[in-house]
């Protein structure tokens, strides 16, 4: 069965019971400045799964484009991808575990047509935050999975939360058994041999998991499921890797014919990184030295590099997007009409990156002949460094590069001269490549207080009508877009600097409440997206200064900022002004 047949059955059977179909949010979360990339079908849900309503009702369905960037440098292997496709359906406070066991073996068997001996599955054994999931297990033996293939362990395998923070639960897990002899007496579905593969995962998410560790009970008791469609496209066509589905077979064939040089792991690095690249631009990511931007850079560079390996001419590039856009555009409708876009933008990095490639591996083997001179076996950070900021390599090319020769990389010491350099070269905090909502760091907390005393001050200075439209949050500044119609003058600039300045200074505690939306309402408090919040919401209060309705984190107080500069103010669009500002060590 395709990929896209399975997807239309697994759309078609949710909405047969009750679902409605919502469209995928795009790659690249809006106003979500705490993760790079959507990276779950949940993600975009999660103020619904805390208690507001949806505009579709309580049963929802979709598929989901994601991207884990926290895998990259395994791909090339036999499975594992950074961009791919999550199916999910959602139960908002409706069904809960025995409806959403029974869908999910309905849907195996009787719509996907895997016979119920090649399924096992996973419950929750239970720990101090909450009891044995002996429901589901019933549930799962009720439907028809008999009881030697039901499983039980702990949080690392059977709890789901994005990140540290945010609605979590016990989960089920359904595994494929592909048939391959067990590795040990205790082979079993949490074993990594290939045995049993993963191919669904049902997460009962009654819990909110806080910062500092402690769980509580959510208003209401969700389903949140995800199933990759690559890895049952491959599973349900017998194929031993996705880049034997038809999803990859194309690109991955054309390579073949277009190599001189003959490597499986390279021409599965070219194929995974050409998709993803394509998704990511289409949704908007461009290439760059920040966040999303880097990754995008990574992923076409990376490309690049093993297109060089197989020698195979970069003027075929064009050839091989095309391609692929034929491929996939019945999946995904939106290639097509981007097919411009996405051409000249993975060409111009091309030609960005091609510049200083020669140049670049002359460099590193002249310093790779150096260590051999020196009996080394390492290529020094500062090596890394310079390759990176000279000439482009990401330091994960030169750690390629250098493992292809028999060689280390002291990545430790390319990230101190790293953090060094940091106004210069800005990579971004490497937690976010990691994805999941709740990775925001020390400094971006910090930012993330400063927005609301910037937008206090703006008030003040500008007058009421200002209102947060936007911002965006890295390790080195942050953007901060607002309702305001003509340039600020210098003086205007100067006052709310200074305004933000005087706030830090007066050392004002930052205050976390919790109260009914409408009593923040009444005392004033500012929200970007009311509508986008439950009824119990949180409020961030510093002071008198400000009132804002935000999930946070933020700083303790106000004092921890140090001093806050206004790097520039433009236009954003029309109606709407940009301050671009930075916090410095006072
Ligand atoms: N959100 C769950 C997952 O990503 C379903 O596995």
């Amino acid at each position: 069965m395709k990929a896209i047949e399975i997807r239309n059955k697994y759309l078609n059977f949710f909405e047969k019971h009750g679902h409605k179909i919502i469209p995928s949010a795009p790659l690249i979360p809006e106003n979500d400045p705490s993760v790079l990339f959507t990276t779950a079908g949940m993600q975009p849900l999660v103020p619904y799964l805390l208690g507001e309503k949806h505009p579709e009702g309580t049963r929802l369905t979709d598929y989901q484009k994601c991207v884990r960037t926290v895998d990259i440098d395994e791909v090339g292997d036999n499975r594992h991808l950074t961009y791919f496709e999550m199916l999910g359906n959602w139960s908002l406070g409706d069904y809960f575990k025995e409806e959403s066991i029974q869908m999910s073996y309905d849907f195996l068997t009787k719509e996907l047509n895997i016979p119920a001996e090649k399924l096992s599955v996973t419950c929750f054994a239970g720990d101090e935050d909450a009891p044995r999931d002996t429901v589901s297990a019933e549930c799962w033996e009720k439907a028809g999975i008999s009881k030697d293939r039901i499983y039980f362990f702990g949080k690392d395998d059977n709890w789901w939360i994005a990140g540290e923070e945010g609605p979590c639960g016990p989960d089920t897990e359904m595994f494929y058994d592909t048939g391959k002899p067990p590795c040990s007496e205790n082979c079993n579905p949490s074993c990594d041999c290939g045995k049993y593969v993963e191919i669904w995962n049902n997460v009962f998410m009654e819990y909110f998991k806080s910062k500092d560790g402690k769980y509580s009970k959510l208003e209401q008791k969700n389903v949140d499921t995800g199933l990759g469609l690559e890895r049952m496209a491959m599973l349900l066509q017998g194929k031993e890797t996705p880049f034997d589905t038809e999803i990859f077979a194309p690109v991955m064939e054309k390579l073949e014919q277009l190599q001189k040089n003959d490597d499986i792991n390279s021409r599965r690095i070219i194929a995974e990184h050409l998709r993803s690249s394509m998704m990511i631009i289409c949704d908007g990511g461009r290439p760059s030295n920040i966040d999303r931007g880097y990754v995008l850079r990574r992923l076409i560079r990376r490309m690049i590099r093993h297109l060089n390996k197989l020698q195979i001419s970069l003027d075929e590039l064009p050839v091989l997007i095309e391609l692929n856009i034929n491929n996939l555009k019945e999946m995904y409708p939106d290639l097509e009409k981007n097919k411009e876009v996405i051409k000249s933008v993975i060409i111009e990095e091309k030609d960005k990156f091609v510049k200083t490639l020669t140049n670049g591996e002359k460099e590193f083997t002249k310093e790779m002949n150096k260590a051999i001179q020196n009996g080394e076996k390492q290529i020094n950070g500062q090596v890394v460094f310079k390759l990176y900021d000279t000439y482009g390599f990401p330091p994960e090319v030169t750690k390629e590069l250098a493992e292809e020769n028999g060689f280390k990389v002291d990545l430790k010491e390319f990230d101190n001269l790293f953090k060094l350099h940091q106004e210069k070269s800005r990579l971004g905090s490497e937690q976010k490549f990691k994805g999941g909502l709740a990775s925001t760091g020390e400094i971006e907390t910090k930012y993330h207080t400063a927005t609301h005393l910037l937008n206090a001050a703006l008030k003040q200075v500008l007058g009421s009508h200002v209102h947060q439209r936007g911002s965006n949050i890295t390790e080195e500044r942050m953007r901060f877009d607002f309702s305001h119609d003509s340039k600020m003058t210098d003086e205007e600039k100067k006052q709310v600097e200074d305004l933000v300045n005087k706030y830090i200074q007066m050392a004002i505690p930052v205050e976390r409440l919790e109260m009914k939306k409408d009593d923040a309402i009444a005392m004033g408090a500012e929200a970007m997206f009311l509508d986008k919040y439950g009824d119990i919401v949180t409020v961030y209060k510093i002071g008198d200064v400000s009132i804002e309705l935000c999930g946070g984190p933020h700083v303790k107080n106000t004092s921890e900022l140090g001093k806050f500069v206004i790097k520039k103010e433009e236009s954003s669009s029309s109606g709407v002004r940009r301050i671009k500002a930075i916090l410095t060590e006072n």
